[in-house]
């Protein structure tokens, strides 16, 4: 698979989702990851040749960052806790529109950008899109844990069916520590019958603060297509 392809699906989708949504003085949830790189891009392009006058609140560090470099008015949930409309990537799409998101471990601020917006708009290339989630992205589910629950909770995802592994940093020894100070555990339970059902069982376990299941929340989803084109998808 040509990297060169992967990168023109994100880049296409981001774009044509960005202009066929933004109007002026929207709040924008700014999501996380690689695709949202060139969203945000066009975003502070936009902005800037229409003077639309567009706020934008981060869901991580990269996000901040990238509302500061994109020229973009940076605000926050507490002067704008209604957001219209909320910008993201995704690691897996399925044909309800439901999510794995966290690959880049930045899932609860997503999360929470997300559910206090109008519309969550996902961006993805030709790769994300399958039936059944868990079935193309074989990493697990990522789950944002407090640090000192980590174990009893990898024997109880363990118990559940899963297989879970503790996601450790690159650069420095020891667990990955997210955005918010937690560690993260990836648990794959392989294809995914009923999403919902088993993103309620983990929210359920003391110590998960939230999963990369993200159900019944996405709006629409822009999917960039390997021959140039841009596909649109809504329920
Ligand atoms: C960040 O933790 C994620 O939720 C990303 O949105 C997701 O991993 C997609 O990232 P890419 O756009 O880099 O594939």
């Amino acid at each position: 698979m040509s990297e060169d392809l992967v990168e023109l699906g994100k880049k296409n989708a981001a774009i044509k989702a960005v202009e066929e949504n933004i109007k002026k003085d929207m709040i924008v949830g700014i999501g996380s990851g690689s695709t949202v790189v060139y969203a945000v891009k066009r975003l502070g392009e936009i902005n800037k040749e229409n003077t639309l006058n567009i706020k934008c609140i981060p869901s991580s560090f990269q996000a901040y960052q990238l509302i500061i470099q994109n020229d973009l008015q940076l605000v926050s949930l507490e002067m704008y806790p209604n957001i219209d409309i909320d910008f993201d990537g995704a690691d897996e799409v399925d044909k309800d529109l439901n999510l794995i998101k966290g690959g880049g471990g930045c899932l609860v601020q997503e999360k929470i950008i997300a559910s206090n917006s109008k519309q969550l708009i996902i961006i993805v290339d030709f790769r994300k899109k399958s039936d059944t989630l868990g079935t193309n992205w074989k990493r697990g589910i990522p789950i944002e844990v407090i640090p000192m629950a980590y174990f009893p909770i990898m024997e109880k995802l363990k118990k559940l069916g899963g297989k879970p592994i503790l996601r450790m940093a690159q650069s420095k020894s020891g667990p990955l520590i997210s955005d918010n100070g937690n560690f993260i555990i990836d648990v794959n339970f392989g294809g995914l019958s009923n999403p919902s059902e088993l993103n309620m069982k983990l929210l359920n376990i003391p110590g998960i603060v939230d999963t990369g299941l993200f159900i019944d929340i996405t709006s629409k989803v822009y999917v960039g297509l390997e021959d140039g084109k841009v596909l649109t998808l809504t329920k």
